[in-house]
C-alpha cells in the first residue's frame, strides 16, 4: 500500500480527534476557564458572606420574574461610559453570583435595577407600581393593579414583599463598604481601561440625601419655563395649583408638600430640589439642568395663583411672642434646634429632618392646623392634646416670625 492511500484512510482519525480536540479546547476555553476566572475574581473581591434573602424577600423576587419586570428593567452595571455615569460602579461577578435563576435581563425599556435599593421610598414605589403615571407622568410602565386592594395605599401582601425585594438590589455592594470598593478595585484595571471609574457607588440623580452641597443655581430663572418643568414633574405629586393634591398624592405618607401656604428662600428650594427630602417620597432633581432647577425655584417661590391662602397676619405683640417662644423652648427645640434652624439634639435621630422655620414659613392657618393634626410619616405629633388653644396660637405665631431671608434681607439693607 502506498503512502497517499494510508494518510488518507487515517484521516477520519484525524478529523474526529482534531473535532473532539476542538470542542474541548473551546469548552474549557470558552466555558472552564471563564467560570473559573469569574470564581477565583468573585472569591477576590466579595465578601466572605453575603446576607441571604428573607422570605419576604425571597417571595418579592418571584413576584418580580412572574410579573415579567425583568423584560424591561436590566440588574446589571456594565462596563461602559454611559453605564458608569448614570449607574454608578459596574456590576461585580460576586454580586451575582447567589441569583440563580439571574434576573440580569438584557433590555432596558425602564432603568437598571441593580442598585434600586434605597434610592426610593417605600410609599413612592408603591405609588408608582399601583399607578407609575401618577408620579411619574410620562412613564410607560404598565399599573400593577393586581397587587393590591384598590389602591396605592391598600398594598397586599404580594406589594409588599415585591419592594421589599427591590430594597434588597446593590445591598451586598453597599454593606461590603469601603473594603469592598477596596476590593473591587483590584478587578477593575482590565475592564476599566480608557473608562473613568465612578466617585460613588449608587449615583441615582433621584436619591435623596439628608444632607450635601448644593451648587449655586441661577438667579432670577427663567419663570414660564419653571411652570412647565412643574408641570411635567411635581404636578403629579403637589398638584396643578400647587395645594399638595395632585394623582399622586393619595398613598404618600408624608403627604407632599403644600407648597401655596409655604415662603422658601431661594436658598432651601435649591437645596430641596438638589437633594430631596430624605425620608419622603420626594427624590433629588440631580439630573435636571441648573437652569432648569432655577427656573422651578422661581416658579416655586411666587406661585402667584394662591395669593388668596396667604393673609398678612397683624404682627403679634411683645409679651405674646416671649409667651410664644417659653412654649416653642419647652415642646419644640429638641427638634427644631433652639434657634429654629431644624437642628435641635433630637434632631439627627429623625428620618424625616424637622423643619427649619428660618429658611420657610407657613402661610394664614397651616401652622396652627398642622399643631392641631401632627404630620402623619413624620414625628411632628399633633399637640392638641398638650398645648391650650392660647399656647398653640402664640407658638405658631413666634415660629413664623423667625424666618430670614437673608437674600431679602441684604437687598433691602442695599437700598437703605
Ligand atoms: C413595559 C416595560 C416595563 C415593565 C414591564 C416594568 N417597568 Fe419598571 N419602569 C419602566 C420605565 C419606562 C420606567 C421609567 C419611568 C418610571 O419611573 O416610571 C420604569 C421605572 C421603574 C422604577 C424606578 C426606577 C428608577 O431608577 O427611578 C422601578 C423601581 C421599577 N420600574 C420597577 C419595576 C417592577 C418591580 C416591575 C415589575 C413588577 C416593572 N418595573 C416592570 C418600564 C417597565
Ligand atoms: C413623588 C411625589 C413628588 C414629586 C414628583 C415631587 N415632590 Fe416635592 N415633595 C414630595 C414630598 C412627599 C415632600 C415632603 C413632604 C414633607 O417633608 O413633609 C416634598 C417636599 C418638597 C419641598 C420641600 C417642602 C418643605 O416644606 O420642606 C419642595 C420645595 C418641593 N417638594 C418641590 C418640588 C418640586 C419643585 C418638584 C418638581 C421638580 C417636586 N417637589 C416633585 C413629593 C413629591
Ligand atoms: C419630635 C420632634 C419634633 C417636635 C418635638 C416638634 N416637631 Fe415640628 N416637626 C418635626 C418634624 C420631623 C417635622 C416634619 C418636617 C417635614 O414634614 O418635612 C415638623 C414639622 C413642623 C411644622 C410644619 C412646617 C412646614 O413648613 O411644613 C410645624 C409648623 C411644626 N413642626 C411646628 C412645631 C411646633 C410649634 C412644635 C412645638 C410645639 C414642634 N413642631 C415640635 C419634628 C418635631
Amino acid at each position: 500500500m502506498n503512502q497517499p492511500a494510508r494518510v488518507l484512510r487515517m484521516s477520519y482519525l484525524v478529523a474526529s480527534l482534531a473535532g473532539v480536540g476542538f470542542f474541548v479546547l473551546s469548552v474549557a476555553w470558552l466555558g472552564v476557564w471563564p467560570a473559573r476566572r469569574l470564581a477565583e475574581d468573585a472569591k477576590r473581591t466579595g465578601p466572605g458572606h453575603v446576607v441571604a434573602l428573607t422570605p419576604s424577600e425571597a417571595r418579592g423576587r418571584v413576584i418580580y420574574a412572574r410579573e415579567g419586570c425583568a423584560y424591561c428593567h436590566t440588574q446589571q452595571v456594565r462596563f461602559t461610559q454611559a453605564d458608569i455615569a448614570r449607574f454608578g460602579a459596574p456590576t461585580l461577578a460576586w454580586e451575582t453570583r447567589a441569583d440563580t435563576p439571574h434576573m440580569m435581563g438584557t433590555r432596558r425599556i425602564g432603568p437598571d435595577l441593580a442598585r434600586a435599593g434605597g434610592t426610593r421610598s417605600e410609599d413612592w414605589h408603591l405609588t408608582h407600581l399601583y399607578a407609575p403615571r401618577s408620579v411619574v407622568p410620562a412613564s410607560v410602565m404598565p399599573p400593577y393593579r393586581h397587587l393590591f386592594a384598590g389602591g396605592s395605599d391598600a398594598p397586599r401582601q404580594e406589594a409588599r414583599d415585591l419592594v421589599a425585594y427591590l430594597e434588597t438590589l446593590g445591598r451586598a455592594r453597599e454593606l461590603a463598604g469601603d473594603e469592598g470598593e477596596a476590593r473591587a478595585a483590584t478587578v477593575s484595571h482590565t475592564h476599566m481601561e480608557g473608562l473613568t471609574p465612578s466617585p460613588v457607588l449608587n449615583p441615582h440623580p433621584a436619591r435623596p440625601r439628608r444632607t450635601g452641597e448644593v451648587p449655586a443655581l441661577p438667579a432670577n430663572g427663567d419663570r414660564a419655563r419653571g411652570e412647565w418643568l412643574y408641570a411635567r414633574n411635581c404636578a403629579a405629586c403637589h398638584g396643578s395649583t400647587l395645594e399638595g393634591n395632585g394623582p399622586g398624592a393619595g398613598g404618600l405618607t408624608p403627604r407632599p408638600t403644600n407648597l401655596a401656604e409655604h415662603t422658601y428662600t431661594d436658598g432651601r428650594l435649591a437645596q430641596a430640589l438638589w437633594n430631596g427630602v430624605s425620608g419622603t417620597a420626594m427624590p433629588a432633581w440631580r439630573d435636571l439642568p441648573l437652569a432648569d432647577l432655577g427656573a422651578l425655584v422661581e416658579y416655586v417661590r411666587d406661585p402667584r395663583i394662591t395669593s388668596q391662602l396667604r393673609h398678612d397676619r397683624t404682627r403679634p405683640a411683645q409679651g405674646e411672642l416671649a409667651f410664644g417662644q417659653r412654649v416653642y423652648e419647652a415642646n419644640c427645640a429638641q427638634c427644631h434646634g433652639a434657634q429654629g434652624a431644624g437642628d435641635g439634639w433630637a434632631a439627627r435621630a429623625l428620618a424625616v429632618a424637622p423643619t427649619n422655620f428660618r429658611v420657610q414659613r407657613l402661610w394664614g392657618t397651616a401652622a396652627m392646623r398642622i399643631l392641631q393634626t401632627g404630620i402623619e410619616g413624620t414625628m411632628m405629633a399633633s399637640w392638641r392634646s398638650r398645648l391650650s388653644g392660647e399656647e398653640m396660637q402664640a407658638v405658631a405665631e413666634y415660629i413664623v416670625q423667625l424666618y430670614r431671608d437673608e437674600q431679602d434681607l441684604r437687598a433691602r439693607e442695599g437700598r437703605r
